[in-house]
């Protein structure tokens, strides 16, 4: 490969210096035993700290100027954008990292400035700032060997690694509707990663506007542009209806009912979140919108508890599949049309790494099995954190992950054998794909109270296997 420079052999530029993690050995630069991080984000951050309690030697490069990631509104990493108005849709004591509660005066569903507070408040509890290297971005990732990596940076530095913790998020790579919907469109169309505000990127005032999908994004921005006085009209276009699920049941976050108990069957927390749907809220179709083809629980949860009213109200007209685009008419499956001035594609992100080589490692399809949903069997240099899409929040998960990957790079977890691995990732993900609607939004999907205990369980495992090892003459466990 041109440029390629093996860590172990030649000299590279930004040299060893104090604190570089490189070690100068008789004129050559050789790999150190340190663990990278991409990115500072809500996962990064978990990584940060678990790897720094552990003792361990480690780099974390973020290419913002901050940690946060995706909650930093008008992050300067040029990959992050969120909506002036986001709120978080789980509860805040949901969403918290388990060792780091929010402030008791945070409201139930923090906005965005308070969220993006909150990574600062952690990183600064813990320390973390000074171990994160900002303002860096990691531009290529490659496996020298196994247990040998070699980075190079945006300035074009090379580091080598013997293992890569990759949290660089996987919700600011647009997705758009493939294949592409049929005919032209003489208006504007913009994806959800682009919205910013009722002005921005556009002027929404008086504008009919079409907005696609049936997701938080698409909930969000279809109820904040038809409030009176910005679009003139507001469709929401759903190929496949959706569970709206209310923020609130009995005064309380409807998360924090208990209902996702790990010991429950899902099909029975299904029935309970369905029930406590149509008796809070109603049925979605007795608002127009299209009849579910699944129970609550085999779905990303859709929260909004403005969009019922707002289609009560007429501010929001539900629409089935786009059909066709026919200048600046819109027909849609069922025959209709409406003449449209914006099309909004709330139709999800797609998983990207673009800092390995695509016949190393990607993602078609959103489709990437990993055991755990931290790493590929046999693989034990690479892990991935926060890679997955829970019904739940993902910092308690990303931080339980980091503690792993921490606890197995220090030796006191062990994982099990690489048979042992494959045969329950395809286990898990038979089990995923059984209960969850085939979607590439579903492809990484987790339930939270489960998985949390299921790894609680394999760590607990796992240092059993560690320390068995240790033992003089131990056989070691699969
Ligand atoms: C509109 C919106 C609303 C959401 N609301 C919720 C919610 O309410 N609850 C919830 O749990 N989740 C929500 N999410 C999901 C969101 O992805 C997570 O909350 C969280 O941000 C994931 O953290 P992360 O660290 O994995 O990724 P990110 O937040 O995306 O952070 C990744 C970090 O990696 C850095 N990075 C990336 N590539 C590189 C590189 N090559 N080199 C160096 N640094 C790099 C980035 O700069 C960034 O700081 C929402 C997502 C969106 C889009
Ligand atoms: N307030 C909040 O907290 C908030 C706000 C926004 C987003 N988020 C989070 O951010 C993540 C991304 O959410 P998102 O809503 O942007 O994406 P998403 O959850 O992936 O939802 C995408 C939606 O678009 C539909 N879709 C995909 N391709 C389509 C096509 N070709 N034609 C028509 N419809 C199509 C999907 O339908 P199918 O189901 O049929 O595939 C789905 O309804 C999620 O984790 C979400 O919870 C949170």
């Amino acid at each position: 490969m041109a440029g390629y420079v093996p860590c172990g052999k030649v000299a590279v530029k930004g040299a060893a210096g104090p604190g570089s993690g490189a070690r100068e050995v008789s004129g050559e630069v050789v790999g150190p035993d340190r663990t990278c991080v991409i990115g500072a984000g809500p996962s990064g951050l978990a990584a940060v700290k678990a790897l720094a309690e552990a003792g361990l030697d480690f780099d974390c490069f973020e290419k913002s100027d901050r940690v946060g990631g995706n909650w930093v509104f008008g992050n300067r990493n040029g990959q992050s954008r969120i909506y002036r108005s986001l709120h978080i849709n789980n509860s805040r004591q949901r969403m918290a990292y388990a060792d780091f509660p929010m402030p008791a005066d945070y409201p139930d569903f923090p906005h965005h400035a308070l969220m993006a507070r909150y990574f600062e408040a952690y990183a600064a509890a813990f320390g973390l700032h000074r171990r994160i290297t900002f303002g860096t971005a990691v531009m290529r990732a490659e496996r020298e060997e196994p247990g040998r990596w070699q980075l190079t940076l945006a300035d074009g530095t090379i580091r080598c690694y013997r293992a890569l913790v990759v949290a660089n998020g996987h919700h600011w790579d647009p997705r758009w509707p493939e294949p592409p919907v049929p005919g032209p469109f003489a208006g504007e169309i913009i994806h959800a990663h682009d919205y910013v505000a009722p002005d921005e990127p556009i002027d929404f005032a008086g504008k009919r506007v079409v907005v696609v999908g049936m997701g938080n994004s698409a909930m969000d921005i279809a109820c904040e542009l038809s409030r009176p006085g910005i679009a003139e009209r507001l469709y929401l276009s759903a190929r496949r209806g959706a569970w709206v699920i209310p923020n609130y049941v009995l005064g309380r976050p409807m998360d924090r009912l208990g209902v996702g108990a790990a010991w429950l069957p899902w099909r029975v927390q299904s029935l309970m979140a369905e029930l406590l749907i149509r008796l809070v809220v109603g049925a979605p179709w007795r608002f127009g919108l299209p009849r579910p083809d699944h129970p609550p629980l085999a779905a990303h949860q859709t929260v909004s508890q403005d969009l019922p009213v707002r289609l009560g109200r007429g501010d929001v007209v539900p629409k089935p599949a786009i059909r066709e685009l026919q200048g600046r008419s819109v027909l849609f499956a069922d025959g209709s049309t409406v003449e449209a001035d914006v099309l909004i594609y709330c139709t999800g992100y797609q998983v990207s790494f673009p800092f390995f080589a695509p016949e190393f490692l990607a993602a078609p399809g959103n489709e990437l099995p990993l055991w755990r949903r931290l790493l590929q069997p046999g693989e034990e240099d690479l892990f991935f954190l926060g890679l997955l899409q829970p019904l739940g929040a993902v910092m308690p998960i990303a931080e339980a992950q980091a503690k792993l990957i921490a606890a197995l790079l220090a030796g006191h977890y062990r994982l099990p054998s690489t048979q042992r691995m494959r045969r329950e990732q395809e286990r898990d993900d038979a089990a995923r794909q059984h209960r969850y609607v085939a979607s590439a939004r579903h492809t990484m999907q987790v339930d939270f109270d489960r998985y949390l205990a299921d790894l609680a369980r394999e760590r607990r495992a796992g240092e059993r296997r560690a320390k068995l090892r240790l033992r003089p003459g131990a056989a070691a466990p699969s």
